[in-house]
């Protein structure tokens, strides 16, 4: 009995042993640094490209030593979730809407959802590689998020089962929004009803009446499928729909210098690619919901335009302060708009 003890015993420890030995330090950094990098769109948009370009490059230039997951369409995290997720650490990169960081407490990043604020890519190239753009990625670090990009989608259309051709079109209709005040507010200003919703039950939500209108950008619209349950669409180019792409900080601090030093590289390139195809996959997604005949575009007459923008515009003096004067007026600056000048 005693010797079979001692048998089962020094079996253990031989296995035990062996096992240490395999697990030298060598073995595991063999292993790859494997990134979960998550979002709520479709491959075929904008993000969902950038993403999967990252990805291509981030496991090129570090050899395989970092293995990236790309999961799309919320499926590993809804919107709701997926911050709380990163700041936890189960998953590594994540890229919101700049309207969904008021819950993680940073609401400045709402001033990018201001109507008829920026008026091309240009402008916004302009405020988010300046001054603007870093102070508001810096705002993220208390919260052990570090900001590493911006990525462009593009701008909004507005849809319903209805025509909207001026600011009345919308009163009394029950508008689904990205977690945002100031688009609460756009939408208030307009006798809308603004409700928030994930992303991911959008679709759903206007197919089963629960809302009965939306806004986004096209290449979202197409991807979702929404225009096939939205009998109008009006190309108002209200406001914007972009990026920040995250991590956590300290997932980020500890990788090894020199696979940071790759990632970095990867990211700079992904930036690039995603902020080059942006126009061109709204441009397409428009061109495939017009072939669909699912539903009427309507491409507003500057008259009718300018109609939405003298509604929308008195957002900026009531949400100044929730997204900083400072930061509104270094915008206006940045970009040379005039809040007063229709
Ligand atoms: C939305 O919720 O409408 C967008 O933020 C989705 C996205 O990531 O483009």
């Amino acid at each position: 009995m005693r010797t079979r003890f001692h048998t089962r015993r020094t079996l253990l420890c031989a296995a035990l042993s062996t096992a240490s030995l395999l697990l030298t330090p060598a073995s595991f950094a063999a292993e790859p640094i494997v990134i979960k990098f998550s979002h709520v769109v479709a491959d075929d948009t904008p993000k969902g490209k950038g993403a999967n370009r990252f990805k291509e490059l981030a496991q090129k230039y570090t050899n395989g030593a970092v293995k990236v997951e790309v999961y799309p369409n919320s499926s590993l995290y809804k919107d709701k979730e997926e911050i709380e997720a990163l700041q936890l650490g189960a998953v590594q990169i994540l890229a919101p809407s700049v309207s969904k960081f008021g819950p993680l407490g940073v609401k400045e990043y709402e001033v990018f959802d201001l109507p008829y604020l920026f008026g091309s890519y240009g402008d916004l190239l302009k405020v988010t590689q300046g001054p603007v753009g870093q102070k508001l990625l810096a705002k993220l670090t208390p919260k052990g998020v570090q900001g590493l990009a911006y990525w462009d989608n593009g701008f909004k259309a507005l849809s319903a089962n209805t025509p909207i051709k001026k600011p009345d079109d919308l009163k009394g209709k029950k508008m689904r929004i990205q977690s945002s005040k100031v688009l609460e507010e756009q939408f208030r200003e307009v006798k809308a009803i603004p409700q928030v919703m994930s992303f991911s039950e959008v679709y759903n939500a206007l197919m089963t009446g629960v809302v009965d209108g939306t806004e986004n950008t096209i290449s979202n619209y197409y991807t979702q499928k929404v225009h096939e349950v939205q009998k109008h669409m009006t190309l108002t180019d209200h406001s914007y729909i972009g990026y920040a792409v995250i991590t956590n900080k300290k997932f980020w601090d500890g990788l090894p210098p020199n696979i940071r030093e790759q990632l970095e590289k990867a990211m700079k390139e992904a930036t690039d690619y995603t902020n080059r195809i942006a126009q061109e996959e709204n441009d397409k997604a428009l061109e495939a919901i017009r072939a669909s005949g699912k539903t009427q575009i309507y491409k507003p007459t500057d008259a009718e335009k300018l109609a939405f923008k003298r509604a929308m515009l008195p957002v900026h003096k009531k949400m100044e302060s929730r997204v900083g004067a400072d930061t509104l007026q270094l915008i206006y600056k940045e970009i040379n708009f005039d809040p007063d000048k229709l």
